[in-house]
């Protein structure tokens, strides 16, 4: 298992796993990308993203990670970090989550974060779970502002700070 910078060549997979979270609504979006605004995403996300790695074993990619800005621009708060991770279906329950984490962690701490965010739908209870075994604790919870077709949830923030600050 390796991970890996995440680049052109990466695009189409990346959104695959993408769309597998948005069918089972495991985020916010409301439909699957197609061809053309998955690619503008994938280009947003590679332009903004402080770190946006791939996981991958025997050439396939079975998850994706990014770091992003949380707030960009708000200088009292460039010390946080948002953290996103998906994991293919077909791969999941491997230990690939838990990698990623651990790796984009890792890359927080080298850029001297002091704090990581996960913002999730608050019906998602494996990165519920995982996050907690990470570290991660519930700071917010903004209730019902998430409209589907069918239900509304809300939305969970899980922070943890990095090891090494304590202020
Ligand atoms: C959440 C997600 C990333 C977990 O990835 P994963 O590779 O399957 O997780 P791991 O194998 O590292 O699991 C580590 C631990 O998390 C917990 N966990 C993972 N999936 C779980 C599930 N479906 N139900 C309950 N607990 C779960 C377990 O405690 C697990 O440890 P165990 O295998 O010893 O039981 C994956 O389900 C996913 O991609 N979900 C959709 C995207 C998403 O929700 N992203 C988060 C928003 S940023």
């Amino acid at each position: 298992m390796l991970i890996r910078e995440a680049n052109r060549s990466h695009e189409h997979e990346v959104i695959e796993i993408m769309n597998q979270a948005i069918m089972d609504r495991k985020n916010a979006y409301l439909e699957i990308f197609n061809a053309e605004n998955g690619r503008q995403w994938y280009d947003s996300l590679r332009a903004k993203a402080i770190k946006f790695c791939v996981c991958v074993i025997d050439n396939r990619i079975v998850g994706w990670g990014s770091l992003t800005s949380y707030r960009e621009n708000r200088g009292a708060l460039s010390g946080n970090v948002e953290i996103t991770f998906y994991v293919h279906n077909d791969n999941k329950k491997q230990g690939i989550g838990t990698l990623i984490i651990k790796y984009l962690e890792e890359v927080a701490l080298r850029l001297n974060k002091t704090h990581v965010v996960a913002i999730l739908l608050d019906d998602n209870e494996a990165s519920q779970i995982l996050l907690t075994k990470k570290g991660y604790k519930t700071l917010g919870h903004f209730e019902s502002i998430a409209t589907f077709p069918n239900k509304t949830l809300g939305h969970l923030y899980m922070w943890k700070k990095l090891r090494g600050h304590e202020s």
